[in-house]
């Protein structure tokens, strides 16, 4: 059977159609298309952002836990939320809820904490980087990141190799940016995002940039450095401002002082010997370890190389006191981390880097674990994969230890074990340096020949598998030596 429709039917057809579409639409809710997350969580005061997929007139719904419930209206209608909290208590739990109107845009109550009150309050953050691929890796980094449950999230950068912060950022970590202190350094893939509107600075520059900055949190001052900025040169205003605001810290008491940027200035991966290494590598390079030496700085950490690397303690770009590693007491020089592992393909160690500064090397995915007290910093970097891989703390306060020298001790750890055997092997093979090369290779030269050959590997090998006869004298050990640098290079042994 054909029905056929008159035109007049057809157009009373078409017309209701339309009119329905005009109230559907008229009718349709704005829906969350991005956070809600926080930025800028200070001790008295946080942005809540979001974004709508229609405009809409926002409203924070927040209350001091066990506390009056308080409101906040936006003032005109947007897709893209910014809501400023104010004059909340330091150190307190907050909930919250972002709303259209009346109706609320997510079913979760979220719940944050300002920064602690004090400078002598602990610290408890995470750092990570590169992490912006939507990898199972950036999942499993993720996992690990939660499990931890820091107060801040330090991100190096690169936070997004696609072109879109909602599909690897925002939409990887939703409950961790919804109710963490979220501090990015901006990487070389960042570059097009516009910084401000994403995540507003808890505090403005010389030159209103948005991507560097810096904050207090608990005893520790931490500075976020963007390595990508033009500003970043001598004598540029990046450069002066954060010289000036580190003595602005320590001049206020603040205990512990961390930088981060993108790029790092020492690695021995992927950008350690690259041609392309070239400009944003080298300006970190040469001017970041001057102002860490000026401004004692304990920890500066970086990604951009897609792995994990530690260095020893440097100071005015000489190693110094490596040999108290991993338990650093009071160590003369700043410790530099790079953690790219958060989630992109890994990039190996390149043998034709300067290894000199390198205590550690870590081929994995993984982030690094930061807690803080007055009196020691402590830092663990894990695996999803491989479980710990890394830990190693620093001390401000106590007796510094004696230099001990160990014969065959080759990689001045304290102890004569296979590490040194292998790093023997290593230098002499693949051309890695030992950690005395600088001086003597007294240390590693384990059967006292005067020289380090095959036959001290194997000296070494023979000692602690067959039962062979110990390095010579001095071993195990003889006690301070005043001859040693602060890699415990020696050039005469004991004395
Ligand atoms: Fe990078």
């Amino acid at each position: 059977m054909t029905i056929q429709a008159s035109p007049r039917a057809c157009l009373f057809f078409a017309f209701g159609l339309a009119q329905a579409a005009i109230q559907a639409r008229a009718a349709e809710q704005p829906r969350l298309t991005r956070g809600p997350y926080l930025q800028a969580l200070q001790q008295d005061s946080v942005i809540i952002l979001w974004e709508t997929h229609l405009p809409s007139l926002g409203r924070v719904r927040y209350q001091l836990d066990g506390g009056p419930e308080i409101v906040v209206n936006e003032t005109q209608p947007v897709l893209a939320h910014q809501v400023r909290l104010d004059r909340l208590p330091a150190g307190s739990f907050h909930l919250y809820q972002v709303l259209d109107g009346n109706n609320a845009l997510h079913d979760n109550i979220f719940r944050f904490r300002t920064a602690p009150p004090s400078r002598s309050d602990p610290v408890k953050a995470v750092a990570f980087g590169d992490s912006g691929l939507g990898s199972p890796n950036q999942r499993d980094v993720g996992n690990l990141i939660r499990s931890l449950d820091p107060d801040l999230l330090l991100h190096m950068g690169d936070l997004s190799y696609t072109g879109s912060l909602d599909d690897v950022l925002f939409s990887a970590y939703p409950e961790l940016l919804a109710q963490k202190a979220f501090y990015p350094a901006r990487g070389n893939h960042d570059m097009h995002h516009d910084w401000r509107a994403y995540f507003p600075p808890p505090n403005e520059n010389d030159d209103g940039r948005a991507s560097y900055y810096s904050f207090d949190w608990g005893c520790a001052h931490f500075v976020c450095f963007d390595s990508n900025s033009d500003t970043l040169a001598q004598g540029g205003r990046q450069l002066k401002w954060v010289d000036e605001d580190l003595a602005r810290a320590k001049t206020a008491g603040s205990r512990w002082l961390v930088l981060y940027c993108h790029e790092p200035p020492f690695t021995v991966g992927n950008y350690g010997e690259a041609p392309d290494v070239v400009n944003t590598q080298r300006k970190t390079r040469i001017l970041i370890p001057p102002l860490a030496d000026k401004h004692q700085i304990d920890l500066v950490i970086s990604g951009h190389d897609h792995n994990y690397q530690r260095s020893h303690p440097v100071r005015e770009d000489a190693i110094v006191d490596a040999w108290q590693s991993p338990e650093f007491i009071s160590p003369g020089g700043t410790v530099y981390i790079v953690t790219g592992g958060g989630g992109v393909t890994l990039y190996r160690e390149d043998p034709r880097a300067d290894h000199r500064f390198t205590e550690r090397f870590v081929f994995a995915h993984h982030a690094v674990s930061l807690s803080i007290t007055p009196e020691k910093l402590s830092v663990e970097a894990i695996s999803p994969a491989l479980g710990r891989i890394d830990a190693f703390s620093i001390a401000k306060e106590g007796a510094r230890p004696e230099y001990r020298f160990v014969r065959g001790d080759a990689d001045s750890d304290g102890k004569v074990n296979l590490t040194d055997a292998i790093g023997i092997l290593r230098h002499l093979f693949l051309g890695k340096s030992l950690e005395c090369s600088s001086l003597s290779a007294v240390v590693a030269d384990a059967n006292a020949s005067g020289r380090v050959a095959i036959d001290d590997a194997m000296h070494i090998l023979n000692f602690l598998f067959l039962g062979g006869p110990a390095p010579a004298s001095p071993f195990p050990e003889c006690g301070k030596d005043t001859a040693a640098d602060g890699l415990g290079c020696t050039p005469n042994g004991c004395r």
